[in-house]
């Protein structure tokens, strides 16, 4: 049982001006607290002020300058994109590497695409041949950007595999 009917067990008519460690102590613990406090309302009306087409990551990333890009014919992976950049004679397409089923990263195998995740397989064409995935893989819209870089814009895509192609 406290010995005094305050919140700081302070005895009311003590005239020493110090402060005990006791009373320290708690005022310091309230203090935290109402930081505490302070700083998860400041964050949660910060994230107010930013529009929140500000998170929504950009649909659009560059190839690179299409001489460079169509130098060499062959298919790379890209990671970051997830995608699958193929170049043939001056020509440029990209195709997802995103599993039309739960979404894992497929990888290239001598008949296609094949998925880690829960075996679907796709033809070269990336048309489904098995397994779980209820689509085929899409090729991303290709253009020429104002910089004279290629962009790929990942919010237009077409399953049709020969109008894919980009004539850089
Ligand atoms: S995520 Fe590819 S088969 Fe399930």
């Amino acid at each position: 049982m406290p010995k005094y009917r305050n919140s700081l067990n302070v005895d009311p008519d003590d005239r020493d001006p110090r402060i005990s460690r006791r009373s320290f102590l708690a005022l310091m613990g309230v203090g935290a607290c109402l930081v505490g406090v302070g700083q998860m309302f400041g964050a949660s009306m910060l994230g107010y002020l930013y529009p929140n087409a500000m998170k929504v990551p950009p649909s659009t990333f560059s190839l690179g300058r299409p001489e460079e890009i169509t130098a060499k014919d062959g298919k790379i992976f890209d990671p970051k994109q997830k995608v699958f950049i193929e170049t043939k004679a001056g020509k440029v397409r990209v195709q997802t590497a995103v599993c039309t089923h739960l979404g894992c990263t497929i990888n290239p195998v001598e008949t296609g695409y094949s998925c880690p995740c829960h075996g679907s397989t796709y033809n070269n064409r990336g048309q489904v041949t098995g397994g779980p995935a209820p689509k085929d893989l899409v090729f991303f819209d290709i253009y020429k950007g104002a910089s004279g870089d290629l962009l790929v814009n990942k919010a237009k895509t077409t399953l049709d595999w020969e109008k894919a192609w980009y004539s850089a």
